[in-house]
């Protein structure tokens, strides 16, 4: 995730675009750049400026004061392709310099189009993705010249080969020197344009926009757009026919915009999720990683908090599918522990930087142990550690209760089980988007209902549902300070019976997976002590919702989705109950986003 904003108009676009770039912030924030045009010169003349660095816009200080003109775009970044740095950091430009873009998603495809344009005879600057645009458009732009077009054909040709040749998502803002405007083009990645009086803004959400204009058009996927000052040309691809969007009158202010509407950042990070499990998981893994995980003999994760639950649900699949016997050690305690030589180490952190977790790497690579990492943040310091690093696509998680960070590494967990397992629950995860929209229309009142006047609850759950359990009492505890357990089903018996009442809620994972027919008997024994018993369970499951109190079912998927789909009911759950026990929920109390001392 990157945020990214675009003017056009009379004033200095400079200043208007590193405070727009403030404002999207919580989208990125490794690096800065932005390219100004003057918009006065006709095609093959003008200038354009660019300047760009790693570290936060805030720090920008007089670096942006060279750069003058009244055409802009500019960029903050998360970086997912290359590490944080000035070379990294966006615009990026062709071979010559005149064309520069701003870009937030994932190009797919880039490896094998850098391949080609190296061949062409391209000089790449950067790891990203994003440079093969720059070159592709000076590419299509040299073809369209060769076609004798020039002017808005020239560019209408370039768009259009842009996107026929792309894949994956993107958001771009693209400055083309000599051009009176700027383009901006959508295809899975968010993109508005606002609309002032004699000028024009884009952005990747509307807060940088808002303190200007409160006219806001959503730009539709495949929508392309030129915005010049005399106005906006509009068009749909492939069609590349004019289209009409409408123009709404947006009243909100920026922090409700920060958070796209929603009231915390913790719900808007919820939402994201099917997005974030299906970017995550769609990603190809480097083949000399994939070699040293097929020929491990066993394999420990080493993490903490949400990441070591992530890291029990991958073992519960790793070992059932793939036969790989798997260890999952909190890594503060990892020390304790020998690993013998040969099996593989991964970290699993969402920060990158947990001090705990750091440590536990460093311990199984002096043991001569290969060790990988599985992060959110490209560059953070378990990358220098890791032999092998895997990256989660959740984007920046503000809220300090892991959500999108945890479902992505589930993601890529999975990833690397269906790998392993010869492609087993490929098909079903690559179709999961709709499955988990839907787990979002679910309507937490009731459950959070009866947990918000509970002292204790109880999660339970066998085989995998157990590790979501110990993920859904975590969530409750952690923001709304109920004291929340998650247990295995089959060891209430064992001692947290004693706990029991009318007055202990308890939370009960139970599809109809292996361990249906038990979890039912568990069920009725819990019952049977009087706990009210909120159910999630498969839909349409007749038998469950008789005996339950309140029954939750998950959407008609195959089981595997409904191990995500049944974590972000759980999260759900929380957020509510949190929510109307009026708790900081994006900041509950004596808890750090990232944990950097032992
Ligand atoms: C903190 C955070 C948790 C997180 C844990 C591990 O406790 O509040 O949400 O799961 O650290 O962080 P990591 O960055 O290593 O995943």
């Amino acid at each position: 995730m990157c945020g990214i904003v675009g003017y056009v108009g009379e004033r200095n676009a400079a200043p208007i675009i590193v405070e727009g770039l403030k404002c999207l912030e919580y989208r990125g924030y490794d690096s800065f750049g932005l390219a100004v045009a003057d918009g006065t010169a006709t095609d093959g003349g003008g200038k354009l400026t660019v300047v760009k660095k790693q570290g936060r816009i805030s720090d920008a200080g007089s670096d942006v004061s060279l750069a003058c003109g009244n055409i802009g775009i500019g960029h903050t970044r998360w970086a997912t392709h290359g590490v944080p740095s000035d070379v990294n950091a966006h615009p990026h430009t062709d071979c010559t310099g005149d064309i520069a873009v701003v870009h937030n998603g994932i190009i797919e495809n880039y490896a094998e189009l850098k391949k080609t344009l190296i061949a062409e005879g391209h000089v790449f600057k950067s790891e990203t993705d994003t440079e093969v645009i720059a070159h592709l458009l000076e590419k299509f732009r040299n073809a369209a010249a060769e076609k004798g077009l020039s002017g808005i054909e020239k560019v209408d040709f370039a768009v259009k080969n842009l996107m026929d040749t792309l894949e994956g998502s993107f958001a771009l803002l693209i400055l083309i020197r000599g051009f009176n405007g700027l383009i901006a083009i959508k295809r899975f990645s968010p993109l508005v344009l606002g609309i002032g009086d004699d000028e024009l803004f884009a952005s990747s959400d509307m807060t940088p926009i808002l303190e200007h204009t409160q006219k806001i058009l959503f730009l539709e996927d495949n929508d392309y757009a030129y915005l010049m000052p005399d106005g906006i040309r509009l068009f749909g691809y492939p069609s590349a026919k004019t289209v009409e969007r409408d123009v709404k009158t947006v009243d909100w202010d920026v922090e409700s915009a920060k958070k796209g509407g929603y009231e915390y950042f913790m719900e808007k990070e919820i939402f994201e999720q099917p997005a974030v499990f299906v970017n995550s998981f769609r990603q190809k893994i480097d083949d000399g990683a994939v070699s040293v995980l097929k020929k491990a003999s066993s394999i420990t994760v080493v993490a903490c908090g949400s990441s070591y639950h992530a890291g029990l649900i991958f073992r519960y699949l790793m070992e059932k599918y793939c036969k790989i016997p798997v260890r999952v050690e909190i890594a503060s305690e990892f020390l304790n522990f020998t690993t013998a030589k040969g099996t593989v180490v991964i970290a699993v952190t969402q920060s990158g930087e947990t001090a705990d977790t750091l440590a536990a790497l460093r311990h199984a690579k002096a043991n001569g142990c290969p060790v990988f990492a599985v992060t959110n943040v490209l560059g953070s310091s378990v990358t220098r550690i890791a032999d092998y690093v895997l990256y989660t696509r959740a984007g920046p998680e503000i809220s300090v209760a892991a959500t999108k960070s945890f479902i992505a590494q589930c993601a890529v967990l999975l990833r690397i089980v269906s790998i392993i397992g010869k492609g087993i629950f490929e098909k079903e995860l690559f179709e999961i988007y709709p499955v988990l929209e839907e787990t979002l229309l679910f309507d937490p009142a009731d459950a959070s209902a009866v947990c918000k006047d509970a002292e204790n609850i109880f999660y339970v759950g066998r085989g995998v549902y157990y590790p979501i359990s110990l993920e859904g009492a975590l969530k409750m505890k952690e923001i709304t300070y109920i004291h929340a357990e998650g247990c295995a089903a089959g060891e209430l018996k064992h001692g947290p019976f004693s706990l029991l009442t009318p007055k202990t809620p308890v939370v009960a994972v139970c599809t109809k997976d292996d361990a249906y027919p038990v979890m039912i008997s568990n069920i009725k024994e819990m019952k049977a002590r009087g706990a009210p018993v909120i159910a999630i369970g498969s839909g349409g499951d007749a038998d469950l919702k008789e005996i339950a109190d309140i029954f939750i079912p998950l959407p008609r998927s195959k089981n595997i989705c409904e191990v995500i789909s049944a974590t972000i009911i759980l999260q759900m759950i929380a957020y509510n109950t949190a929510v109307l026990l009026g708790r900081d929920v994006d900041k509950p109390r004596n808890l750090a986003k990232s944990v950097t001392v032992i």
